[in-house]
């Protein structure tokens, strides 16, 4: 095999094309839209501290045992799975495409309320009352319409292959909307009221450290960010070639998932306490918190005026472009898999799951419950078995995982490939088992 991929798969353009691509289907709505929402509903800063452990100590584990299966198999996840673990694991690919489908109805949801208020802080201007305005948008016909319509294009650009524009524009936005991040952080320092935003964001309280719905919370939140326990990330890396670092890429992923979560925080939560918005937003239950995001910025941007109405634009136009980069990774999985299982082709495949999102996507745009229930179950119980799932493959059923991984490595991955695969059979199961155990329990109560 020469360069990328090599086989009539199609494969990425270049080095880099397989690190934008990943990194682009990683940051998206769940870090900023996600992290916030479940920052404020479940414990603040105790949460924060869950969550940057489980990124480092399980996500990127977990992040490269998807890469080796994907690698080694060079198929979708369901024939992944059939390929390296063997014919047992089929229905363990079956879930997570149905996972994946149901992601893809919410998250559209949600990628429409961004497109949207794009859209009116260009057309009209930002709401005067953001809370009262966001309540108003956040369901029905509109929001549903807001949603097919980010199916179609989703569809539309996995189907033509307009891959390469949309790598480009994600090159240039995704840098833009963390430099905005970075200075809406820093315009936030200065309100006065912040500080009580970042005692609630980096303070923890210690006692709710092993607090169990914390656990299962954040290390939901880091399967959803870094698209783990569904198979993307295990699909992006069935068109790769033997010449990537895995490991050296799954560290840089991981940062930059982080970062962009981190300062994501670093802007909504002290304008959340400056502005007042705090009972709106903090210690709700999941479904009230899901506006967090969609209520504090744009309150603070209307504090700035017209240079905020501009920063508004820009801001919400690069964050559609996150959740666009996001959507076309969970469609991606969804059309491989349909065209390696069924034989159909592209386009056609393309077309059917697109009508189904489209469709199953209504519900939640007409209730924030519905799209709370959704994003727990799909997006939080549902990866989280998917995570114990992959670790036991790739502990104890696929082959030499190591060797897999050490393709293409510099000395330093070398170095750690034995500890990891240690981990991996020993203790990861261990830990995806009692975080997915937790989940469980926590949704029960
Ligand atoms: N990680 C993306 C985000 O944070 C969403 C996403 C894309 C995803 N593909 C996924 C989540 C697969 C779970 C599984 O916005």
């Amino acid at each position: 095999m020469e360069g990328d991929g090599g086989s009539s798969r199609g494969a990425w353009g270049s080095q880099l094309g397989f690190l934008l691509a990943a990194i682009g289907g990683a940051v998206g709505l769940g870090n900023m839209w996600r992290f916030s929402a479940t920052a404020s509903s479940s414990g603040g800063a105790a949460f924060v501290v869950v969550y940057i452990a489980l990124t480092f100590l399980v996500g990127v584990p977990l992040l490269l045992a998807e890469l080796a299966i994907g690698r080694r198999a060079a198929m979708s996840p369901i024939g992944a799975l059939r390929r390296v673990a063997g014919r047992s694991w089929v229905p363990a690919g079956y879930m997570f495409v149905a996972g994946g489908f149901v992601i893809f109805s919410f998250y559209s949801v949600i990628a429409g309320w961004a497109v949207r208020y794009g859209v009116e802080a260009l057309l009209s201007g930002l709401p005067v009352e953001p809370g009262q305005h966001f309540g108003n948008i956040a369901t029905g016909p509109a929001a549903a319409l807001y949603h097919v319509g980010f199916v179609a294009l989703t569809a539309l650009v996995v189907m033509g292959g307009v891959r390469a524009g949309i790598e480009r524009a994600a090159l240039i936005l995704m840098p833009t909307l963390f430099l905005m991040l970075v200075g809406l952080a820093v315009w936030a320092a200065t309100l006065a009221g912040a500080a009580e935003g970042y005692s609630f964001y980096l303070a923890p309280r210690f006692d709710e450290l092993l607090n169990l719905k914390i656990l299962g919370d954040a290390a939901a939140q880091t399967y959803f960010s870094l698209s783990l326990g569904m198979g993307a990330m295990l699909t992006f890396a069935s068109y790769l070639g033997k010449n990537h670092d895995l490991g050296r890429e799954s560290g840089i992923i991981a940062v930059a998932d982080f970062s962009v979560a981190f300062a994501a925080g670093l802007v909504t939560f002290p304008i959340v306490f400056a502005l007042g918005f705090s009972d709106q937003v903090i210690g709700l239950t999941a479904d009230e918190a899901e506006g967090v995001l969609f209520i504090a910025l744009p309150g603070a941007f209307a504090l700035m005026g017209d240079l905020g109405r501009g920063i508004g634009v820009l801001f919400f136009a690069a964050l559609s472009v996150a959740a666009l980069t996001s959507t076309i990774s969970l469609l991606e999985v969804l059309v491989s898999s349909v065209i390696d299982e069924m034989h159909v082709e592209r386009k056609k495949a393309t077309m059917a799951v697109g009508l189904g999102v489209a469709l199953l996507g209504i519900a939640p745009a007409y209730s924030l419950r519905v799209l709370a229930s959704m994003n727990e179950i799909a997006g939080g119980l549902l990866l989280g078995l998917g995570a114990f799932l992959i670790t036991i493959a790739v502990g104890w059923f696929m082959h030499d995982p190591v060797a897999e991984l050490a393709d293409g490595a510099g000395p330093l991955t070398r170095k750690l490939l034995p500890g990891w695969y240690f981990l991996i059979r020993f203790v990861m199961p261990v830990i995806t088992g009692f975080v997915f155990y937790s989940m469980i329990v926590s949704s029960l109560r």
